[in-house]
């Protein structure tokens, strides 16, 4: 697909992989919005001044979304459909982890909320428009955590599984439609929610199975040309691409091998 001239959505584009995709986007000559929970925050207006030093003088604005609620989504949608997107990225998420009666129930809403419901629910607003037009592509931020069952990453784990089949059951009903789909298979990439999961994982996980992580410039680049390519699917490349086969046709090997390196009561 080509990206020059394109409309282009990123959920969560105020920091990390969303903001670096927001820039990625702009330098191609992409016309972006990133959604934001408050577009007047000071953060959002830095990440708005970094994308437009990316931008080809194409312009990029700041629109509000909440993914947190039906009602929060439903609030921003009339905005969100007069942009007539090219392209949604479903990036926005939250992370749970932690032995599973140990979350509060809060956060589990919550982040099955963002991270999944109100994914689903964007996307079904946004598709009627790209199916008119015969022309779109969404692109929905997973994680290796869809294939790879943690222990710890329960809720998570659990939700990004749900992106990977909502995505690719998408992917077969829109075939020839001019609307596609694209899963990230995204690896530990350096962010804020990077550093979240040594504190949400760490006492009872060895962690040098998470070592390997990747810098949001390099995996936006990577989305940018599997957008390009008109792919459905962007694996993780080294040792993760490895690990993700491992988990996807070896599970039980995969369950011991992770096994060993955690404790339910401490490592
Ligand atoms: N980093 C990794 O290693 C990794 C690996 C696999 C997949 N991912 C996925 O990549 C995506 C981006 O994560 P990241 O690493 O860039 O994390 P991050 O730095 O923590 O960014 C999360 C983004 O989501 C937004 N968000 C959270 N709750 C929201 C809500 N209710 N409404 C609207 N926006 C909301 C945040 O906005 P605020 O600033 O307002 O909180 C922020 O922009 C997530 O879906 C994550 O699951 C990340």
């Amino acid at each position: 697909m080509k990206i020059e001239g394109a409309r282009v959505l990123v959920t969560g584009g105020n920091r990390g992989i969303g903001l670096s995709l927001a820039k990625a986007f702009a330098a191609e000559g992409a016309r972006v919005w990133i959604g934001v929970r408050n577009p007047d925050a000071q953060d959002v207006v830095l990440a708005l001044s970094e994308i437009r030093e990316s931008a080809k003088g194409a312009a990029v604005e700041a629109i509000r979304l909440d993914m947190a609620s039906r009602e929060k989504i439903e609030f921003a949608l009339p905005a969100i459909l007069k942009l007539e997107l090219d392209i949604l990225v479903n990036n926005a998420g939250q992370l749970t982890g932690g032995l599973l009666e140990e979350q509060t129930l809060d956060d589990i809403y919550q982040m099955f909320q963002v991270n999944l419901v109100g994914l689903t629910h964007l996307t079904h607003s946004v598709l009627p428009g790209m199916l008119l037009r015969k022309r779109g592509k969404i692109v929905n931020n997973a994680s290796v955590s869809g294939i790879m069952n943690f222990p710890l990453a329960s809720t998570y784990s659990a939700a990004k599984s749900g992106v990977v089949a909502l995505t690719a059951c998408l992917a077969n009903e829109l075939r020839g439609s001019g609307v596609s789909t694209l899963t990230m298979i995204t690896p530990g990439v350096k962010t804020r929610m990077f550093d979240e999961i040594k504190v949400r994982y760490g006492d009872k996980m060895d962690l040098s199975l998470f070592e390997g992580s990747v810098e949001p410039a390099v995996w936006s680049r990577e989305v940018i040309d599997a957008i390009r390519d008109d792919r459905d699917m962007l694996m993780p490349g080294g040792a993760t691409r490895a690990g993700v086969f491992f988990a996807r046709h070896l599970p039980r090997l995969f369950g011991a091998a992770v096994a060993s390196k955690f404790s339910r009561t401490g490592i």
